[in-house]
């Protein structure tokens, strides 16, 4: 319990956030991208390409699953782990989850020289980002208990309106 999960959009900040507040707080940090990684011995991009992403998304509900088994753990989600209401519901019963709320212009201003995303490989531009954005905003609405604003903000101003926002 008392575990705080990270969702937003790729590039919007996760793995820099929760990486600061390791070192602010001590909170350990749970990358699930990296964790499957790690699993399958096969980078994301590799995934996708050889096992198909529906697959990629069991995966994701299977680490969900036993991080909803963990405490007090800094989470940062794949852009498309809420995807899944089972996954959401997973979210909830072990924690708080925060939505780091970036423009398409924030994001790709972040990812446009990176290509381990493969859902933006050859398509690493704005207008893509936006349809994809506006496509699963709802959802990322609808699972935010907490919504951190970060355009033009410092990685310490964020992690601060954070913990403030969660009283830690
Ligand atoms: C995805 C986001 C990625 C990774 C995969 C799919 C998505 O994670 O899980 O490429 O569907 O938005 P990041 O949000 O950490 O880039």
């Amino acid at each position: 319990m008392n575990n705080l999960f990270f969702i937003g959009f790729m590039g919007s900040g996760k793995s820099a956030v929760c990486g600061r507040l390791h070192e602010l707080t001590g909170m350990e940090v749970i990358e699930m991208d990296a964790s499957i990684v790690d699993s399958e011995r096969m980078s994301i991009n590799d995934i996708f390409a050889t096992k198909g992403e529906q697959y990629f998304r069991d995966l994701e509900t299977k680490l969900l699953s036993q991080i909803s088994e963990e405490s007090r753990k800094a989470v940062s989600c794949g852009g498309g782990a809420i995807l899944r209401p089972e996954n959401v519901e997973l979210m909830k019963k072990s924690g708080k989850i925060i939505l780091l709320s970036a423009t398409p212009e924030t994001i790709y201003n972040r990812v446009k020289d990176t290509n381990d995303r493969p859902l933006l490989n050859g398509n690493m531009n704005i207008p893509y980002i936006s349809e994809l954005m506006q496509a699963r905003q709802p959802r990322y609405t609808a699972a935010a208990d907490i919504t951190i604003d970060v355009n033009g903000k410092s990685l310490d101003e964020i992690c601060k309106e954070i913990l403030e926002t969660v009283g830690m």
